[in-house]
């Protein structure tokens, strides 16, 4: 690898599931009749593509996202990792993740994604709780969650699960029973997300309406402190915003995007950041599935936008991201990108620091627990 150049990632977006959930705002489509053959020969030809913009390798991490990849045929996903291997080569140690629906994660389903090459999955659970997945919109119960994961643990060495709390009249009694439930299971990791409305989705319509209400701020609040101490005391302390693992745990590929490693995104909607000569360039593909095979079979590749990033956008995203994880962001990483934070330099900092929102360590600039909840406001302070 060109010893200048960040790590280098791929992530890989499957824009299709068997249901769309009323909350969700990812870019996600109904699984229909599928010309699989169509979708072989895209995924490979942009990852050609991408690997003349961005040649060097290893490629350490991998992950399938959607939408539901867990749908895809895992002879898709053997012949794309085989293709990464080929274009770049994959690290002897890569993770290779995985998102699943407790829907589409038959014990048979999973052992031929190990089989095609998943290292960790990621499943889905949202609660254990069937009314609240009833509320959700999903089309599993808690029975089959519990079932995923069995297949799951023993299929893979490391399996994490997706939850949403913060539903509405959820009580603080009612979050920790259940995530003391989830906690019981005794997964390598927890997404632990509070449901967000989002422009544009059935669940803002009903809310909009006045159909439900979610809990208050300072509610949210107490369910997120309850999070953080039930999740440490089970022995996965938060290691982001809503990310908790065991030691050793945390999912590499988020924790390369969010320190600012390279990754190429590859299939519709997917979003990559990649470092040449000149800079960063940040790519976004074509967001509609149909259109997306379309450019790539016209031009070899559906990245519609692909844009330098100017030095305060590169500041800026370093620290919005940096911020998220509970180590905080280098500040030999900051002032490579010309950012200097030097104890006593500027009086915001000062601020900060007084208001309780940021800390300085020899190393790192640290958001506190306080802090992380408004990453926004600390980000406008300081750039
Ligand atoms: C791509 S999905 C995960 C895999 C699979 N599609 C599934 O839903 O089972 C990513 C995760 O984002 C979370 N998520 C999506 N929309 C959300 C919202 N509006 N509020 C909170 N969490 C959300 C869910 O926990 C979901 O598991
Ligand atoms: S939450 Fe998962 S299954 Fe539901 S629509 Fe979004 S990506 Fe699809």
């Amino acid at each position: 690898m060109a010893a200048d150049l960040p790590k280098l990632s791929i992530y890989l977006h499957w824009p299709f599931c068997s249901a769309i959930c009323p909350y969700c705002d990812f870019n996600v489509h109904p699984m229909r009749e599928l010309q699989i053959d169509a979708w072989r020969k895209a995924y490979r030809d942009e990852l050609r593509y991408a690997a003349s913009q961005r040649p060097d390798g290893p490629v350490h991490t991998v992950f399938f996202g959607g939408g539901t990849p867990s749908l895809m045929p895992p002879d898709l996903v053997a012949e794309i990792l085989a293709e990464i291997d080929a274009l770049w080569g994959l690290a002897a140690d890569a993770e290779i993740s995985l998102e699943a629906n407790p829907v589409s994660a038959a014990y048979q389903q999973l052992s031929a994604l190990s089989g095609a090459g998943i290292t960790r999955l990621s499943l889905g659970v949202q609660s254990l709780d069937d009314a609240a997945l009833k509320f959700l919109g999903r089309t599993h119960r808690a029975s089959d969650a519990l079932e995923a994961y069995a297949a799951a643990r023993e299929i893979f060495d490391f399996v994490s699960l997706d939850l949403i709390y913060a539903r509405p009249d959820q009580s603080l009694a009612a979050w920790r029973d259940e995530l003391e439930r989830v906690l019981a299971l005794q997964p390598d990791h927890v997404s632990l997300y509070q449901l967000t409305i989002e422009p544009d989705t059935p669940f803002h319509r009903l809310y909009a309406a006045g159909r439900f209400e979610v809990p208050a701020e300072d509610s949210a609040v107490d369910l997120y402190e309850v999070t953080q101490t039930l999740c440490a005391e089970a022995g996965l302390p938060a290691y982001e915003v809503s990310n908790h693992a065991r030691p050793g745990h945390a999912c590499r590929h988020n924790v390369g995007s969010w320190q600012g490693h390279d990754y190429l995104g590859i299939g519709p909607g997917a979003h990559g950041r990649l470092s040449d000569a000149h800079g960063r360039r940040a790519t976004i593909a074509t967001r509609a599935p149909q259109q997306w095979l379309q450019q790539v079979d016209a031009q070899g590749h559906g990245w519609a936008e692909d844009n330098r990033l100017d030095e305060v956008e590169t500041q800026a995203e370093a620290l919005m991201l940096g911020l998220r994880l509970v180590e905080g962001v280098a500040k030999q990483r900051l002032s490579q990108l010309g950012l200097q934070l030097d104890d006593g330099q500027n009086d915001k900092l000062a601020g900060l620091q007084e208001a309780g929102l940021i800390q300085l360590t020899p190393s790192h600039l640290v958001a506190t627990p306080q802090g992380r909840l408004v990453l926004d406001h600390i980000i406008a302070e300081l750039l």
